[in-house]
C-alpha cells in the first residue's frame, strides 16, 4: 500500500518491538486494529549501536502484509541499499541526513526506484540541515529519540522541531515523529502538526494492540 494521503493521523506501529520470531502475525494484528502503515527500523550497528534486520526479512514479510511499508534506515551509505529494499517491497524509504552529502541525488534515487522518499534527523541535528530537501520528500520525519533502541524516553526539544517544519512544507507533506510516542507524547506532537506517529513498545509492547492504538488516536483528537 502506498503512504496514505495526508490529511488523517496515522499511526505506524514499528516492529522492533514486535515478536521477530512472528512478525507475519505480528503485523497482521496491527493491520486488523486499522494500522495502514508499518515502521520497519533498520539498524547496521555502525550508523547506530544496534543491528536489526535488512531487506530479505522485508521481502519475506512483504508476502503476508500490503500496509505500507515505512522503512526507517539507520545505516551508513544508505545508497549502497535502497535499490535492494525497494526490490524487497518498501513503499516508503526515510534516510537520515547525517548518512549522505548528497540528499537530493538520494531522494531522486528513491523516487526513480517508485518509491515515496523521507528524509530524517537526529535530535542533535540542525532542522536547517534538511530545509532545502524536506519539500522534494512526501513524509519528513522528526526523531524524538537518539536512533538505535525502542523504549526510550520522548525528547520535548526535538519534538519541537515540528513546528517550524510544518510551516516549511506543503500541506500535503506527512510529519512523521519517531520515538518515545505513547498517548500523552502523542497529543504533544499531534498539537505542532505532525501526522504521522512511529509507536513501537506503546503497541507492539500491549498485549491488545488495537486498544493500544486506539489510545493514541483518541489522545490526538
Ligand atoms: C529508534 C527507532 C524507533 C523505535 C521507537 O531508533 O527508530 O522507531 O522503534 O520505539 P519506541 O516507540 O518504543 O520509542
Ligand atoms: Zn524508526
Amino acid at each position: 500500500m502506498r503512504l496514505p494521503k495526508s490529511g488523517t493521523v496515522e499511526i505506524a506501529p514499528s516492529i522492533l518491538s514486535a515478536d521477530f520470531a512472528n512478525l507475519a502475525s505480528e503485523v497482521k494484528e496491527v493491520a486488523d486494529a486499522g494500522a495502514k502503515i508499518v515502521h520497519l527500523d533498520v539498524m547496521d550497528g555502525h550508523f547506530v549501536p544496534n543491528i536489526t534486520f535488512g531487506a530479505p526479512v522485508v521481502a519475506k514479510l512483504r508476502e503476508y502484509s500490503d500496509l505500507c511499508f515505512d522503512a526507517h534506515l539507520m545505516i551508513s551509505e544508505p545508497e549502497k541499499y535502497i535499490a535492494d529494499f525497494a526490490k524487497a517491497g518498501a513503499d516508503h524509504i526515510t534516510v537520515h541526513i547525517e548518512t549522505t552529502d548528497d540528499p537530493i541525488g538520494l531522494i531522486n534515487r528513491i523516487h526513480d526506484l517508485g518509491c515515496t522518499a523521507g528524509i530524517t534527523l537526529n535530535p542533535a541535528t540542525e532542522l536547517s540541515s534538511i530545509e532545502k530537501v524536506a519539500n522534494l520528500c512526501e513524509m519528513v520525519l522528526v526523531m524524538t529519540v537518539v536512533p538505535g533502541f525502542g523504549g526510550q524516553s520522548f525528547m520535548a526539544d526535538a519534538a519541537k522541531k515540528c513546528i517550524k517544519l510544518r510551516s516549511l512544507v506543503d500541506s500535503d507533506t506527512r510529519i512523521e515523529v519517531d520515538g518515545g510516542i505513547d498517548p500523552v507524547t502523542a497529543q504533544v506532537v499531534a498539537s505542532y502538526g505532525a501526522d504521522t506517529l512511529v509507536a513501537g513498545s506503546a503497541v507492539f509492547g500491549k498485549d491488545n494492540r488495537k486498544e493500544a492504538i486506539d489510545a493514541i488516536l483518541e489522545a490526538c483528537k
